[in-house]
């Protein structure tokens, strides 16, 4: 289990987590963001987006559930705001979630019991304006390089 806190001072601090996380990502990853509006989300998966290599823009697909973006690997970018939290709909994102692409899932707490385990927990509070603080968690093997990469300065 790793588990471990970072602070973003800056909408760059957090588009830069989020690369450098895009940098190490290999296929089947998948980063599960929680926090309230704001927080954050949708610019941490911009830099995810960015360290994988993905040359469109990466906006809030807060109206179509799911975006596919073409990367280094596939870019799955799901928002789940819109969804059921009892989660009866089956929209085939499991199979996204499990393929072999990088999937960021922005309200992933909506779908809790429906994520894979092979993930990281990315919970993000407001602090203050311009400060973020990043609650990271995986109790999955894969990204124990990936943390201690990360919390290398
Ligand atoms: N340290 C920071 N990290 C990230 N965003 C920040 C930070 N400081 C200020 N901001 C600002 O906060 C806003 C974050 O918006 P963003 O769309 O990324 O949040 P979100 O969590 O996806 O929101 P929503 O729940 O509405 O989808 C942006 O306007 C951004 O510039
Ligand atoms: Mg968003």
């Amino acid at each position: 289990m790793t588990q471990f806190q970072l602070w973003s001072r800056s909408t760059e601090d957090t588009l830069m987590i989020g690369e450098r996380l895009g940098h190490m990502a290999e296929a089947g990853d998948l980063f599960a963001l929680d926090g309230d509006l704001g927080a954050g989300k949708t610019h941490f998966s911009k830099g995810l987006a960015k360290g994988l290599g993905v040359q469109a823009m990466v906006n809030s697909p807060t109206f179509t559930i799911l975006k596919v973006y073409n990367g280094r690997l596939p870019f799955y970018h799901i928002d789940a705001y819109r969804l059921d939290e009892d989660g009866e709909e089956d929209l085939g994102l499991l199979e996204y979630m499990e393929g072999e692409g990088v999937t960021v899932v922005e309200w992933a707490s909506i779908l809790r019991t429906q994520l894979p385990k092979n993930r990281i927990d990315i919970t993000l509070k407001h602090v203050d304006d311009h400060v973020r603080k990043l609650d990271v968690y995986s109790n999955h093997d894969r990204y124990e390089p990936v943390f201690k990469e990360l919390t290398k300065r």
